[in-house]
């Protein structure tokens, strides 16, 4: 636990999470009967992108753009500046990127993968080579666009689900070196570094581990990029975790880690808890090659595709990453929750990380082969007993390979997103309660195939059916148990 909540003990001894915040603004929620969910289900294809929010209960799918504002967030929206060009909104978010990343140029962007379109578009060509310590979906998907390819450089125990390894998302440094040398350093444009490393289960790197890539980077000349999505956790797992940085502030963190990047990129739909996105950097040159893009792209260089309210947003949110109290939450909230199925023999990955609860579907449902998609199945099925709309993050999210093939994915997993500040606590045990539920009847859930498959980020749109009657069964048993609960 973390040092905010440690400082709040429990008389009883209990170690749970402390919200540290008090809710004024509320939305209501519905949960509607199985059988509708199960309607449901079929209409969006047995993909959970697809539900409608209306059939939904509690809203796991993401932390993009769902994490809770605060009231100061919208108290600066209401005083944006709007203007084409010029706004001072821009200024304000200008000076938060200078005073909490370090950085001085800044281009605005309308969301984290417009950053990776420009990125790319100025950097990677046919035959170039990025290593990454893992991919992101869109990250991929963008240098691939632009004819270039990805290497994953993570040390095999990111792979391990059950582990203690604090820093899962960790560059292997030998196989960074090998790579440079194997491909040369002129055809690598960047390394991408991946805060929070998303795929994995939202599992951070170390300081020690980035000082030896920038090490590296320097070496052979090659840019540093970080992906700072999800750097305000990454840097409080550094805090919780290494022991060199247990005395400093978040600031201090964050400008460690952000002064090795050449090149800062960021989904401010998760960094700052508010929507669009951003790419910053000291360098000029860096910043003259990628200023024409922003324009073709996405809008004047002082909006960026976003509005106005947004950037004000953005603004606020940055600083509100320093705040200690809320930063934790969102991970001290996953820790309870990957703790409670943890010792109650769910598998689940550990060390608790950022972003979700991350349960290993592939293991729960060992009967279900990969070309049936695990992760995508547990998914649907934890949604139709449930109500509770989580991601598939196993082979349904990966991309077949340049002559169509299949790639399966290295792990399985359903991710269940705890935004910021979003969720009470029983509201992650109502999650937790269902879960063990599912456990036990693992073996009714089966496989799904598809039947639309679009050429690029599939898992999105994709639609899918089950091989058999499975779900019927499930939600027979679901009413066996639970009788007319909901
Ligand atoms: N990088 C990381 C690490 C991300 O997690 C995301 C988005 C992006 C880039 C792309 O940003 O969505 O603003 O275009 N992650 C979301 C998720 C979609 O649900 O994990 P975006």
């Amino acid at each position: 636990m973390s040092d905010v909540s440690k400082s709040i003990k429990f008389y009883s001894g209990e170690d749970i999470p402390l919200e540290l915040h008090k809710v004024r603004i509320v939305q209501k929620l519905h949960l509607v009967p199985v059988e509708r969910r199960l309607e449901a289900l079929y209409e969006a294809g047995f993909n959970t992108f697809r539900l409608d929010t209306k059939d939904v209960f509690l809203d796991m799918l993401t932390d993009s753009g769902t994490n809770a504002m605060s009231d100061r967030q919208l108290g600066a929206m209401m005083i944006a500046d709007d203007a084409y060009a010029g706004s001072q909104s821009f200024v304000r978010y200008q000076k938060a990127v200078e005073d909490v990343l370090g950085k001085k140029y800044l281009l605005p962007v309308h969301q984290g993968r417009a950053a990776e379109n420009i990125i790319s578009n100025a950097y990677v060509r046919k035959g170039s080579v990025v290593p990454m310590n893992y991919h992101f979906t869109t990250a991929m998907a963008h240098i691939t666009q632009y004819g270039g390819r990805i290497e994953e450089l993570l040390y095999d125990e990111a792979y391990v689900i059950r582990s203690r390894h604090p820093f899962k998302g960790n560059m292997n440094l030998e196989k960074l070196e090998e790579c440079i040398k194997k491909h040369g350093a002129s055809n690598i444009p960047f390394i991408r570094m991946e805060a929070s490393t998303n795929l994995i289960g939202g599992q951070p790197f170390s300081i020690e581990n980035l000082r030896a890539v920038h090490a590296i980077a320097g070496k052979y000349g090659i840019r540093l990029v970080l992906d700072a999505s999800l750097l305000g956790e990454n840097a409080w797992l550094v805090k919780q975790r290494e022991e060199e940085f247990k005395n400093k502030s978040m600031g201090e963190i964050i400008l460690e880690m952000t002064g090795m990047a050449d090149l800062i990129y960021f989904s401010a739909r998760k960094l700052s808890s508010s929507r669009g996105g951003g790419i910053c950097t000291n360098n000029e040159k860096i910043f003259k090659e990628l200023e024409p893009l922003v324009p073709l792209f996405e809008g004047f260089l002082t909006y960026g595709g976003m509005s106005v309210r947004e950037i004000e947003a953005i603004a606020v949110g940055l600083y509100e990453t320093l705040d200690e109290g809320m930063i934790c939450q969102s991970p001290q909230f996953i820790e309870y929750l990957v703790n409670a199925l943890d010792s109650k023999g769910v598998p689940v990955v550990t060390p608790a990380g950022v972003l979700g609860c991350h349960i290993d579907a592939m293991n729960i449902c060992s009967h279900i082969p990969q070309t049936q998609y695990p992760a995508g199945a547990f998914a649907a099925a934890f949604y139709l007993i449930s109500g509770v709309r989580g991601m598939e993050r196993g082979s349904v999210s990966n991309q077949r390979d340049e002559y169509g093939n299949e790639t399966y994915a290295d792990m399985e997993l359903l991710r269940l997103a705890i935004p910021r500040r979003v969720f009470t606590l029983s509201q992650i045990k109502y999650v937790e309660d269902r879960i063990l539920w599912l456990y036990e009847n693992r073996h009714l859930i089966g496989g799904l195939k598809f039947i639309y498959e679009p050429p690029v980020l599939r898992f999105f749109m994709g639609g899918l059916e089950p091989v058999d009657d499975w779900a019927q069964k499930l939600l027979a048993k679901f009413r066996e148990d639970f009788g007319d609960s909901l």
